[in-house]
């Protein structure tokens, strides 16, 4: 793709959509032309980006004529329903549902791990992986590099704006029903989760994990191109508006230590930072990220239970790097 490409965004009243506006801006991504699609709820609407005011647009089948690139963010049943339509226009569809995730042709890009995954796309389709998982590899991937991971122990908090919009509002109503002696109304989480963690994120499956815990095995083993990666995760939605956290032991193929795994967080690794100097306070929290670009890893430990690993902090803005970062850092590579 030379000239600047005639984008389209999928969902672009959504929260992820309109974070990918501010990404385009931000980076001074050029592009010859843009297309904001949603639902028919929101057709009409005009939404003001760069100086410019553009109108909002029902999303169909037909939407995709002369789109070089097209960004959805719109859930999975949307991705399933109009991607494939995208791609027979001719657009690169660049998808951040779980919709295509696993299907063996279509690549499940992290750019700052396997950028050249995105030249084979046989069905047109390039998907953007769990937000989750995008912060775990992104903080474990300099480790991997250097020391050749082998398996990996996690639990993650897991901010609420992971659930849109509806997940802020519900935090945000309880929270202020309970602190003036009110009920709490409950739509989106199955529990409180104002003044609570639950430990359950998406749905469960039949061997007792979640489908986002398994998102970290399955997603982890095809970015990384380790097919025998082990991954044992709990997820857990925590009281926060945004971020996700994750904390983790990682044990490794070669020998690792801290000292020596602290200094693989060179400059050599965009988009990763080492934040770590717990002595003094210094280590990641979810308030820090929210709003950067950046993963940031602290914590780190010589791991008292498992052999040659190391235990470790990760926290990431899931709606930036784990949503619409990514997607538009893959645009840039197209
Ligand atoms: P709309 O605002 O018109 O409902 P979020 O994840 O923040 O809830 O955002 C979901 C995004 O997906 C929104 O932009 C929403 O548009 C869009 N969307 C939902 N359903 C459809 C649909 N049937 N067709 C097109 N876009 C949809």
């Amino acid at each position: 793709m030379s000239a600047a490409p005639h984008l389209a965004i999928v969902g672009a009243t959504g929260a992820v959509g309109v974070e990918m506006l501010e990404c385009l801006d931000q980076r001074g991504f050029s592009f010859s032309n843009l297309t904001l699609l949603a639902s028919a709820r929101s057709a009409g609407k005009k939404v003001a980006f760069q100086g410019e005011e553009y109108t909002i647009k029902e999303l169909t089948h037909e939407s995709f004529k002369n789109i070089d690139i097209a960004l959805f963010s719109a859930g999975g049943g949307i991705s399933l329903e109009y991607a494939p339509s995208a791609a027979a226009a001719g657009a690169v569809v660049i998808d951040n549902s779980s919709a295509f995730r696993m299907d063996a042709e279509v690549p499940l890009v992290v750019p700052e791990i396997n950028p050249e995954a995105a030249k084979n796309r046989p069905k047109g389709i390039i998907a953007n992986p769990n937000c989750t998982t995008i912060i775990t590899l992104m903080g474990l991937y300099p480790l991997h590099q250097a020391f050749g991971l082998k398996s990996i122990i996690a639990s993650t908090y897991q901010a609420v704006s992971g659930s849109g919009a509806q997940g802020i509002i519900e935090l945000d109503q309880q929270t202020k029903a309970l602190s003036n002696g009110g009920e709490v109304q409950q739509n989106v989480y199955p529990r409180q989760i104002a003044y609570n963690v639950i430990p359950h994120v998406d749905s469960f499956t039949e061997n007792g994990y979640t489908k986002e815990e398994l998102k970290m095995l399955n997603e982890g083993r095809k970015i990384l191109d380790l097919p025998d990666l082990n991954v044992t995760c709990t997820c857990v939605r925590v009281p926060v508006h945004r971020s996700h956290s994750v904390s983790l032991t990682a044990q490794f193929e070669k020998p690792v230590s801290v000292e020596a795994a602290r200094a693989v967080y060179t400059d050599a690794y965009q988009g990763v930072q080492l934040v770590d100097d717990p002595q003094q306070g210094i280590y990641p929290v979810p308030l820090d990220t929210t709003n950067q670009d950046d993963c940031r890893v602290g914590r780190i430990r010589q791991d008292a239970v498992v052999d040659n690993a190391l235990a470790l902090w990760i926290v990431g803005d899931q709606v930036r790097k784990g949503a619409a970062l990514n997607a538009v850092q893959i645009a840039e590579i197209l």
